[in-house]
């Protein structure tokens, strides 16, 4: 990898990617891309190239891809698993539609993608419990019909055209910079906040509801320690289980209440995002991504919850 673009670099994961991609790899030799209201601010603008990249519109990636000499595509342009509910056409056009014409560009241009799958990718009747590398995925969500075609596609174009595509399944992510915008996993970060304004925290999912989170620098490791693996070794590739913690609300409430003991959380359900929840896997079995690109991360709940503390304290002050 030398010349990066980041389709989808001003939302959630994309802006620390963006940043992560540039100090690994030099400034100029990463390009954040976006769409129109979606401008990158403050540092992320200011430390290297940006272009307005549409992934529904092929020319457009086509053009950067060239101008910048592009060897390696991050395409997170996603809607997420609630909005996915109610805009499920957008959903399609954007995570569908858009991988078609990322991994067109791809094969023309040699650009390796890594396009992200998600632990949405499972549904009812996939094995809850240490879910398994290879196991049944089928999803009633759009997000998740989306992300196994993703995972279906992204490999088709590997077998067929030889592009170098590879993806992990997130777990819900964590972190103090950008917040997530319509996941079922979003009060996993909503509730830090609560916790560092001196708020009670309102919990749309249900006690004993568990599921699998990591926080963001382990997640920008594990994508970026993917697409550096040696292709030798991997069994797999769209897309790996990786996992570094699983907790319901109780536990992440404990663990928030150490270092806050006056915070307080409530309950109040919300459906849709519990229906959702439910569906998705207890915790994943990350075993092949530790044997066949030696995945592992540095954080669990209780160093998580320090540095969320730490880093959100100094932010909202
Ligand atoms: N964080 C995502 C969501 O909740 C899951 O991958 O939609």
């Amino acid at each position: 990898m030398k010349h990066i673009l980041v389709i989808g670099a001003t939302g959630q994961i994309g802006s620390e990617l963006t940043m992560e991609l540039r100090k690994r790899y030099g400034n100029s030799n990463v390009v954040a891309g976006y769409i129109s209201g979606a401008e990158p601010q403050g540092e992320l603008k200011e430390s290297g190239p940006s272009a307005i990249v549409d992934v529904t519109n092929g020319a457009m990636i086509e053009a950067v891809v060239k101008e910048y000499q592009i060897d390696a595509i991050y395409n997170l342009a996603a809607l997420l698993s609630v909005v996915a509910e109610s805009k499920p056409m957008l959903a399609w056009k954007i995570g569908i539609d858009g991988l078609w014409n990322v991994l067109e560009v791809a094969r023309e241009h040699q650009c390796a993608v890594f396009t992200p799958s998600s632990i949405g990718s499972f549904g009812e009747s996939t094995p809850h419990v240490q879910t398994p590398q290879d196991t049944i995925q089928r999803p009633r969500t759009m997000y998740g019909i989306s992300k196994v075609t993703t995972e279906l596609l992204s490999d088709y174009y590997y077998n067929k055209y030889g592009v170098d595509t590879r993806s992990v399944r997130f777990p819900g992510i964590i972190s103090n910079v950008t917040p997530p915008g319509g996941g079922t996993t979003d009060y996993a970060v909503d509730i830090y906040y609560s916790a560092v304004k001196g708020e009670k925290f309102v919990c749309p999912i249900a006690k004993g509801t568990f599921m699998d989170m990591m926080y963001m620098p382990d997640a920008l490791n594990g994508a970026i320690s993917l697409m550096e693996a040696d292709p030798s070794r991997l069994v797999h590739r769209n897309a790996f289980n990786i996992a570094s913690m699983s907790f319901d609300p109780e536990m992440i409430c404990k663990a928030i209440q150490i270092h806050v003991p006056s915070f307080e959380m409530t309950y109040e359900v919300d459906p849709l995002k519990q229906r959702i929840a439910n569906s998705w896997p207890d915790s994943l079995d990350d075993t092949c991504a530790r044997e066949e690109w030696d995945w592992n991360p540095a954080f669990n709940l209780n160093t998580m919850t320090v540095d969320m503390l730490e880093k959100l304290s100094a932010k909202l002050k």
